[in-house]
């Protein structure tokens, strides 16, 4: 277990900065195109030198890999293309011996169509003790119709009919995901003690904490009734009040019995929630003294690049969690969402659904250059922070990606409408000047092709160079572990500047300024620059930020 000298009794989650490692496109040690454990092991030097805390590596158990992995037939195995529980053992002991902790992936809503539980489910046919643990039900109108009107995250109704073992066309069971992605039923105990087991496995393991995938979709409201979704509706489940399929209050409980698991363990494990939910208040339930201990902050993920935005979303995240205790989370990016450096660069700057964005035109230096600014805000606000791999090269979204290489299922699910979230996925370019950029070895073709222009974006061309964002972030990160404010997480204070500058001190002696304004913003009797996102000089120009020391 890393030491946690110099933190006091102050959990490292309060303050990490964890990130995100999409183990299919980090580093592929094998040759077969898609990043696996040992690619990450071989790569655990990059994020000591980057400076983060923690990586969270997203599912790497078996899986049909119908979305990517998040649909799980074994819960405590390894995919054997991407490693063994071998690797996995020896990705623990070195990670922990160079003072990073392990962060991995539950998926607890929904398991893969082909987990052993739903094959039963299936065979069994109607009335079969084995689809308690799901959730099948008739059809309306004698069957033929969905039993409600929920639906999918990835598009399309959120059920799908079965063929029953007599041939004929059964029951419906429900998918909140693609239909490869049954939803379990939370109510059923034997998938309660199941998971109960599934969480000391790991635990028992080493990891020292574990993300909650899907956490509002894990419990329905009984008798399962319709949602009153209009016809075409997006999955916005930020907009969502009072929806019977996500964010329900009984939801809670299966965190309360799973915190109480966690705390038998020693060593300060960590549960963060991935829940998308309307507003910081509804989001604070999950982080309860008795529930989960972090969350993943969308709100900040979707803001505008806009100074009253930003603030409002910081304020009302700390506002909202200072009465259950809870540490803030700010994120930029994850393995969902658009790249930031695209998302920044275009008119409308707030994250979309899943993708469903894709075709606004983006201006790549404007995106990077707030990019950069946003990763001095970020790092700067109280609590933790998620990075997802890629940020810290200033890597934008892939648009062009040919549509025979989509696999993301969101593009088959919207009619080929929405090309999903393969952009953000595409594997990381580590050094050379021609794909695969040292991902997997010369000649390999990653899963996912990568550009030719991230050439100059590679880890070894940024490295050396001190202007670079990859430069940035681990400046940032070794400040905001000596900074005074920073590393002793003192509360935040905003400091007025003017109209379209978020600035705000912490401790005695240190602030942050970012100016959104289209003008520069002279630095003359705000501080000593110590770190800036942009240009020398005696101004900030727009879209750029500084971290100054006071007094
Ligand atoms: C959230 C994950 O981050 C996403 O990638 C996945 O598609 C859904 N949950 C379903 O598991």
């Amino acid at each position: 277990m890393p030491a946690t000298a110099g933190e006091g009794r102050r959990p490292w989650w309060r303050t990490a900065v964890v990130y995100e490692v999409y183990l299919r496109s980090f580093a592929d040690s094998d040759g077969n195109g898609l990043g696996d454990v040992n690619g990450l092991r071989g790569r655990l030097a990059h994020l000591v030198d980057l400076g983060v805390d923690a990586v969270w590596i997203t599912p790497w158990y078996p899986s049909p890999m119908a979305d990517g992995g998040y649909d799980v037939s074994d819960y405590r195995d390894i995919d054997p293309r991407v490693g063994t529980l071998a690797d996995v053992d020896a990705l623990l002991a070195e990670a922990h011996a160079a003072g990073l902790r392990v962060v991995i992936d539950l998926v607890a809503n929904h398991t893969s169509a082909e987990h052993p539980w739903f094959a039963a489910a299936v065979a069994g046919g109607p009335g079969a003790p084995e689809r308690a643990r799901y959730f099948f039900r008739d059809g309306r109108a004698g069957g033929a119709e969905p039993p409600n009107d929920w639906i999918s995250a990835f598009g399309g109704r959120a059920w799908t009919r079965v063929t029953e073992p007599d041939g004929r066309p059964g029951q419906w069971y429900l998918h909140l995901f693609a239909p490869e992605q049954p939803d379990l039923d939370w109510d059923d105990i034997t998938v309660q003690e199941e998971f109960d087991d599934i969480l000391r496995f790991w635990l028992d393991r080493g990891v020292d904490g574990i993300r909650v995938d899907a956490a509002p979709a894990m419990a329905k409201l009984p008798g399962l009734p319709d949602a009153g979704h209009r016809p075409g509706a997006l999955f916005e489940s930020s907009a969502w009040v009072d929806n019977p399929h996500w964010d329900v209050d009984e939801v809670h409980e299966i965190f309360r019995r799973w915190r109480r698991i966690g705390d038998t363990y020693d060593g300060d494990r960590l549960f963060v929630s991935e829940a998308v939910v309307n507003g910081p208040e509804r989001l604070s339930r999950y982080v309860r003294p008795d529930e989960l201990h972090t969350t993943f902050n969308f709100d900040y993920l979707k803001a505008p690049w806009d100074a009253g935005s930003i603030r409002a979303v910081i304020e009302g995240t700390l506002a909202a969690l200072a009465p259950v205790g809870a540490p803030a989370t700010w994120v930029l990016s994850s393995h969902d969402e658009t790249r930031h450096v695209t998302r920044f660069g275009r008119v409308s700057s707030g994250a979309a659904t899943m993708g469903f964005d894709a075709s606004a035109p983006a201006d790549l230096e404007l995106g990077l250059r707030r990019a950069r600014a946003a990763a001095l805000l970020t790092l700067a606000l109280p609590g933790g922070a998620y990075l997802y791999q890629g940020e810290e090269l200033g890597l934008p979204e892939v648009e062009d990606l040919p549509e025979e290489v989509l696999q993301d299922p969101t593009w088959e699910r919207s009619g080929r409408t929405a090309r999903g979230r393969d952009g953000c996925r595409v594997p990381l370019p580590w050094s050379g000047d021609r794909p695969p950029f040292g991902f997997s070895a010369d000649g390999v073709q990653p899963w996912l092709p990568q550009p030719e222009s991230w050439r100059g974006l590679t880890v070894a061309a940024q490295r050396e160079d001190p202007s670079s964002t990859l430069s940035l972030y681990r400046d940032a990160l070794r400040l905001r572990r000596s900074l005074h404010g920073l590393a002793d997480d003192a509360p935040l204070t905003w400091h007025e500047v003017g109209p379209d500058v978020v600035a705000f001190d912490r401790g005695p002696a240190f602030r942050c300024v970012v100016n959104m304004s289209a003008r520069p913003l002279p630095l003359a009797g705000l501080g000593r620059p110590v770190l800036r996102s942009g240009d020398d000089g005696d101004a900030l120009p727009p879209d750029t930020a500084a971290w100054l020391v006071t007094g």
